[in-house]
């Protein structure tokens, strides 16, 4: 009975998804296989593959595991500056992928055109306003908004603020999905009644039991607090890079390391910057992996959210579903009393 406000405010979201509740469990680099993915979506949730650096054929047999898992829907997550991208998304046409989110910068007309005509609905990440109208114009159906506060790629705005920006303009227009930060069923409800359709969390997700990130990377989640997961810095204003947010590490010291050499060899002429970018975003894959699979945790790249605070054990997904659920109700209702 508590559940019936909740299920009205996520009522939009979760017919959009095609799920119980109208909470994604965005797409994790190496971490969002198919046990996390399958085991979210049998929980009432929406999970997401996260194709990263997949090639075509390794994602079709990862799409195929999971629905092998689970005959919930789920959805795929693709990276758009991948140079396969136009065969990623055949491959999703054809296993009939009902969601593909696009993430990493503004998609080409070409490949929103192509996810179109492979029936698939469309939701991308909108990191202001202006780029969320122009997405929402040129086909999305649904966004991502996604604050300071999450872990991995960010941009420079918090969550609270770009859901006071975003979501009056464009919720009425289409489902908007919140992210980062998002640790408690309370901020769930919050975001629900600023008008969300729905919320996108990744941190709180890592430590479920079906997540195959190596029990080193987990226990590093679980000791951490808010203040340890910090926003890389750009070293140098002619090398722009996305900021990455991570628990600090001599793998954050490294990646300062790594810049520095970027820099020098543009300014020795060695090698062009979107060759540097795109450099440095292989480095981070590539830290990631070393942290998510080798359980190297001083070395590689911790990806975390300032919500790592709010991690405190290890449980199956849909323990931490059913305790966010069991929260929102709870706050809404306590509102209405
Ligand atoms: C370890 C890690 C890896 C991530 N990898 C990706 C990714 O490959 N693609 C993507 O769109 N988002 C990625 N994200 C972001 C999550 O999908 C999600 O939006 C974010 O974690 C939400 O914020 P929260 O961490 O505060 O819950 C990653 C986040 C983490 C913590």
């Amino acid at each position: 009975m508590s559940g019936a406000p909740l299920d009205r405010l996520m009522a939009r979201g979760a017919d959009f998804l095609g799920s119980r509740y109208a909470i994604m469990a965005g797409a994790m680099t190496w971490v969002s296989e198919r046990h996390l993915v399958a085991a979210i979506s049998n929980a009432g949730g929406f999970g997401v593959i996260a194709c990263g650096a997949m090639d075509p054929a390794r994602l079709s047999e990862e799409i195929a595991a999971t629905k092998a898992l689970t005959d919930k829907p789920f959805g795929v997550n693709l990276i758009t500056m991948h140079p396969q991208m136009m065969e990623l998304i055949a491959v999703c046409a054809n296993h009939q992928v009902g969601h593909i989110v696009l993430a990493g910068g503004l998609p080409t007309g070409a490949a929103i055109e192509a996810i179109k005509a492979g029936g698939a609905k469309l939701m991308c990440f909108a990191p202001a306003l202006a780029l969320a109208k122009k997405l929402a114009r040129s086909g999305a159906d649904a966004l991502i908004i996604e604050g300071a506060e999450a872990g991995g790629h960010i941009g420079p705005v918090s969550t609270s603020v770009l859901a006071q920006e975003i979501l009056p303009e464009m919720a009425p227009q289409l489902p908007v999905f919140v992210a980062g930060g998002i640790g408690r069923g309370a901020a769930i409800a919050a975001y629900l009644e600023m008008g969300a359709a729905g919320v996108q969390l990744g941190t709180r997700f890592v430590c479920a039991t079906e997540s195959v990130a190596h029990p080193n990377f987990k226990r590093a989640f679980i000791r951490a607090s808010a203040r340890d997961a910090v926003a890389s810095v750009q070293f140098d204003p002619r090398l722009p890079v996305i900021p990455v947010r991570a628990l600090k590490n001599a793998g954050t010291e490294a990646f300062t390391a790594k810049q520095r050499e970027m820099v020098g060899q543009l300014d020795a002429g060695t090698v062009a910057l979107a060759e540097a970018q795109l450099q440095i975003e292989h480095y981070w894959a590539g830290a990631l992996r070393r942290a998510v699979v080798d359980g190297d945790v001083e070395a590689g790249s911790l990806m975390a959210g300032q919500s790592v605070g709010m991690v405190s054990k290890e449980e199956p997904a849909a323990a931490i579903i059913d305790g966010l659920v069991a929260e929102a109700a709870a706050a809404l209702s306590g509102r209405a009393g």
